[in-house]
């Protein structure tokens, strides 16, 4: 049922205060059709958690539709694998926890990330050495204008670092129903990426397991990340920049204690990703605050809403963060969160 003029405060993690000129909660694809068939297609926002977007106006002058198609099932099996399908309004985490206590391997070290499973290809999730193109079978999607479902294979997709083709070609054009992942039988441990193994060592792990991964994961993220509940914000705010290794090379001469990471093209070395959170340290913004907009205080990378900060303000606050790193380190910040205006 549509609904006129709602808060959308307590669906952003930012917890910014909007509201939504319509507003309704579909189930299944057929409700959605439905919906679908009766509103501004043109001006239309799926929703899931709300945790990787920020309202820029006071008013969102379309349709926001927030997902709420749920079940898992198992859709198909091999002797090393399971299909697993998962409804798009699925909580994120309740679905890894679910796989956990199954044996179903591959997205423990995706634990505790916020939102729902349908906005997880949008921008290929990714976290401790995982990201879902790993995982990543297929999904389905309505389109909104042709009124059909379409599958998408992992060829389909075109899956990069936060990227998506949901975020380029497709924008605005699919709304994602199920997703499925071919999950392993028998894991295979990832625990290179930054602190998973002190943690396991500090954790007293004996024998290793998806569960002991997870866990671990799930300490390392709560001790460094800002929990939305407790104040207002979206993860990272800015994506990681990649640069030339000639670039890579300026920097670190002037700055040797700088991190840089090699990214890989067909196992070819072609540039160096820089930590932002590094960056927008080093020039002097973590901990900064104005109104109720800021970074925050252990995560640079991290944009906060303390109470009352108007989602204009934070936009405002990335823009100078983005304009000082340039004149800084000649970087140009891409903005991870997605941008909603009026
Ligand atoms: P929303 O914020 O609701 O939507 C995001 C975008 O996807 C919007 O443009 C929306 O319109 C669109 N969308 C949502 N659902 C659908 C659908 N079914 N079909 C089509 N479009 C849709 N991300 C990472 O990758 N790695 C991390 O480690 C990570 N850590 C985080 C930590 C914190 C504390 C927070 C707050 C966020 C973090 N994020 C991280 C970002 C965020 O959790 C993910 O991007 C998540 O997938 C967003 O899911 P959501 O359901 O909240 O999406
Ligand atoms: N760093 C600083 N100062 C800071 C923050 C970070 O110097 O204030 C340095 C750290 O010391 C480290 C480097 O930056 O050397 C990287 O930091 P961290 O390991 O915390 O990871 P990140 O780059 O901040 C990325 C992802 C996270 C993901 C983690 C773990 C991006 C944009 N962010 O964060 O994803 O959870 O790695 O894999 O790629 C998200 O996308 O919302 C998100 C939280």
């Amino acid at each position: 049922m549509l609904q006129q003029n709602v808060s959308l405060k307590p669906y952003n993690t930012f917890g910014i205060d909007v509201t939504a000129k319509q507003y309704a909660v579909f189930n299944n694809v057929e409700e959605l059709q439905t919906l679908l068939s009766v509103v501004d297609k043109s001006n239309i926002l799926p929703l899931g958690g709300g945790s990787n977007l920020l309202f820029t106006s006071e008013v969102y002058n379309g349709t926001v539709l927030k997902n709420n198609i749920k079940g898992i099932e198992i859709v198909d099996e091999t002797i090393d694998h399971l299909y697993v399908k998962a409804g798009s309004g699925e909580v994120w985490h309740q679905f890894v926890l679910f796989c956990i206590q199954n044996n179903y391997a591959g997205i423990e070290n995706l634990s505790l990330i916020p939102g729902c499973v349908g906005a997880s290809p949008m921008q290929n999730i990714g976290a401790y050495g995982v990201e879902i193109k790993d995982v990543f079978h297929s999904l389905e999607a309505y389109h909104i204008f042709d009124n059909t479902l379409v599958t998408f294979g992992l060829n389909d997709c075109d899956f990069g670092y936060r990227e998506s083709v949901f975020k380029r070609k497709f924008k605005n054009q699919f709304i994602i129903s199920s997703v499925t992942f071919k999950l392993s039988k028998t894991p295979q441990f990832k625990t290179g990426y930054g602190a998973i193994r002190e943690e396991l060592e500090n954790m007293g792990v004996q024998e290793l397991s998806i569960r002991a991964i997870s866990d671990a994961v799930i300490n390392i993220r709560s001790s460094k990340l800002p929990n939305p509940v407790e104040i207002g914000n979206a993860g990272s705010f800015f994506k990681n920049p990649v640069v030339s290794f000639t670039h890579y090379e300026t920097l670190k001469t002037a700055y040797p204690e700088m991190p840089g990471y090699d990214v890989f093209e067909d196992e070819t070395p072609v540039g160096k990703k820089l930590a932002a959170g590094w960056l927008i340290e080093k020039a002097g913004w973590k901990g900064f605050r104005r109104n109720d907009a800021g970074v925050h205080k252990l995560q640079a990378l991290v944009l906060v809403n303390y109470a009352d900060a108007k989602g204009a303000e934070i936009l405002d606050l990335s823009t100078k963060i983005i304009e000082d790193i340039y004149s800084k380190f000649q970087v140009r910040l891409e903005r991870e969160v997605n941008i909603i205006g009026a």
